[in-house]
């Protein structure tokens, strides 16, 4: 099996869907055991914004035993949470929160009864960061995967996750032309505006949610030095809320189920959005990024991205540094150093693990 970028299909015309893959209003697309033709692939890459994911999952006669991890929750939950998750940050309710909260707390049960170690976001997100439920639903997803990883409890997961699904809530109060994606911020103001939304979804919630999510909410920009700053030319990229004092919320200072949530939405935001002429980044390229900026932005969250997070999903093909193509099999529990086996090369064939001594020198590239 394969998971295949739908704009790569090409090299697969003639091969088998393994897995079907849904519109994002949850209909099946393309059913599994269809052949791939010219046509399809045409069709699929012309509707790909309408698609649940930008991968599709493929047979190929070889790599029988590639474990994949993309059932563990289902499309069915995804589109559901989704729905819960949209309808609240377009109108806060208690009762619609609670309806969230029961889809996030699924999406912990399902994590929670797999012992599997390592995932990639390619099947995990849904695609389309750019709408902000599907946004918010994947960066819940991601946070709940690293929160279990930093040992929280039942009770704590539960508030880390729901706090992570509605982090960015404050965004209905915000001026709409500044939440299309196609729109180029081009004054200062309009940053500006746009950092209002952490208090403003603060004060809609204030006494209706338990304190550590409405601190996820409140603080999900707050970074480990709250005086960097960089220039971006007419942005200043910084820390916000601007001198956020912490008799806000009784003293608490950003702690590590913050730092997780805001590495979330981070790698999800650069890896996920996609329309007009911004394209994602890499996943490598975001945690490089994310690596980097470890001990001025994010703090200990960064550290449950790229130790239990992989840019490299089982099934996808890769790239090592001496330019032969392997698949990913599978990851015992190291996210840069896989099991592969080789498809390309006097070796060809042949099951490889990046972390047996012959083979240190290699590594993946892309
Ligand atoms: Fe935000
Ligand atoms: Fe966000």
């Amino acid at each position: 099996m394969r998971i295949v970028r739908i704009s790569d299909l090409d090299n697969y015309i003639g091969k088998e869907v393994a897995k079907p893959l849904r519109l994002k209003d949850g209909r099946i697309y393309v059913n599994s055991n269809i052949r791939i033709t010219k046509g399809s692939v045409n069709a699929l890459q012309r509707n790909i914004d309408n698609l649940a994911h930008r991968f599709i999952t493929i047979h190929t006669d070889d790599s029988e035993d590639i474990d994949l991890y993309d059932d563990i929750i289902s499309d069915e939950l995804k589109f559901e949470a989704k729905d819960k998750i949209e309808a609240t940050l377009k109108q806060f309710s208690s009762r619609r929160t609670e309806r969230v909260k029961k889809m996030t707390n699924e999406i912990i049960n399902n994590l929670y009864s797999n012992p599997n170690t390592i995932f990639g976001t390619n099947m995990l997100f849904l695609a389309g960061g750019e709408d902000h439920a599907v946004h918010c639903l994947n960066v819940a997803i991601l946070s709940a995967i690293m929160a279990i990883k930093a040992g929280y409890n039942k009770n704590e997961l539960e508030k880390i996750v729901l706090g992570a699904a509605l982090h960015d809530i404050g965004m209905a109060k915000i001026d709409k032309r500044l939440l299309d994606i196609n729109y180029t911020y081009n004054k200062k103001e309009d940053y500006l505006e746009m950092q209002k939304h952490p208090l403003e979804g603060y004060n809609l919630v204030k006494n209706k949610i338990n304190v550590l999510s409405k601190r996820i909410i409140l603080m999900h920009h707050v970074w480990e030095d709250f005086n960097a700053s960089y220039d971006s030319g007419m942005d200043t990229y910084m820390s916000y809320p601007h001198k956020l004092n912490n008799t806000l919320l009784d003293g608490q200072y950003k702690d590590l189920s913050i730092s997780i949530v805001q590495t979330a939405d981070v790698f999800e935001a650069m890896t996920n959005k996609e329309a007009g002429y911004k394209s994602a980044k890499s996943k490598a390229e975001a945690m490089e990024y994310i690596r980097s900026m470890k001990f001025v932005q994010f703090g200990a969250g960064a550290d449950y991205l790229v130790n239990y997070i992989t840019p490299y999903d089982t099934g996808t093909e890769v790239i090592l540094n001496n330019r032969e193509k392997a698949v990913v099999m599978r990851y015992t529990n190291l996210p840069q150093r896989p099991i592969l086996k080789l498809l390309t090369g006097d070796d060809k064939g042949e099951i490889i693990n990046l972390m047996d001594k012959k083979f240190l020198t290699l590594k993946i590239m892309s």
